[in-house]
């Protein structure tokens, strides 16, 4: 795994080794978010498995009325979003928290939730072999479903009144997690598709 330095849009983002390396969809959570941040006030946003933090940098530049947290169970992901967020003069707005999922979280409460867990099955790694990227970050249990149900179940006591949940995921999982949703009380709101045309990542909020 190299280090390197990317151009993501406006963002300078130094992907360090060992950590995962953001594909080129940004463009993707921005639209999303201008979908859902309708008025200029104030919010929490928490990002689930931050990386190198492209997602919540990018958030951060965005919005300056948003607080964002930013997690990560790898302390080099953590450290080289840190990096990152100085890099791109956000490091005042996210606070940065080593975690397993929302394991060192508390009881705080977030207008949205945001990740990009690993979402792959193990079973297909062959399929996978030319991914430089930690495995922590790529593979789930349960044919890649498991990191994203324990996200889904446990965002709910995380969430303020009208929240949302933005998650990545394969584009053949989507019917999966509408399932999964409706059996945890989550409300299914929209799937955006990636620039070549596949579904990747749903929206779910605790509300009609
Ligand atoms: C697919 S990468 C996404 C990184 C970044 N958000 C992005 O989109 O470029 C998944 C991230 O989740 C982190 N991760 C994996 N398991 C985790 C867990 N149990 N708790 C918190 N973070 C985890 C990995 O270290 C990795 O940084």
């Amino acid at each position: 795994m190299k280090s390197n330095l990317i151009q993501f849009e406006k963002f300078n983002i130094h992907v360090s080794k060992d950590v995962f390396c953001p594909r080129e969809d940004i463009d993707i959570y921005q639209k999303i978010f201008r979908n859902l941040i309708k008025n200029d006030r104030e919010f929490d946003l928490l990002e689930l498995g931050t990386g190198t933090g492209l997602i919540s940098i990018a958030i951060a530049k965005e919005y300056s009325s948003v607080n964002v947290t930013a997690t990560d169970i790898s302390l080099n992901a953590l450290q080289n979003a840190k990096e990152n967020a100085e890099r791109n003069k956000v490091s005042k707005n996210i606070k940065f928290i080593k975690s397993n999922w929302f394991s060192n979280l508390e009881d705080k409460k977030y207008n949205i939730i945001v990740s990009n867990p690993p979402y792959l099955s193990k079973k297909n790694a062959k399929h996978y072999q030319s991914l430089d990227d930690p495995d922590i970050s790529l593979y789930s249990k349960n044919d890649g479903l498991y990191d994203i149900y324990t996200i889904m179940l446990e965002s709910k006591d995380h969430f303020k009144e009208n929240s949302y949940l933005v998650i990545e995921h394969s584009h053949n999982q989507t019917l999966e997690l509408k399932n999964f949703a409706s059996k945890c009380n989550l409300c299914y709101n929209f799937t955006k598709k990636d620039i070549l045309g596949f579904n990747r990542i749903s929206v779910f909020s605790n509300f009609i």
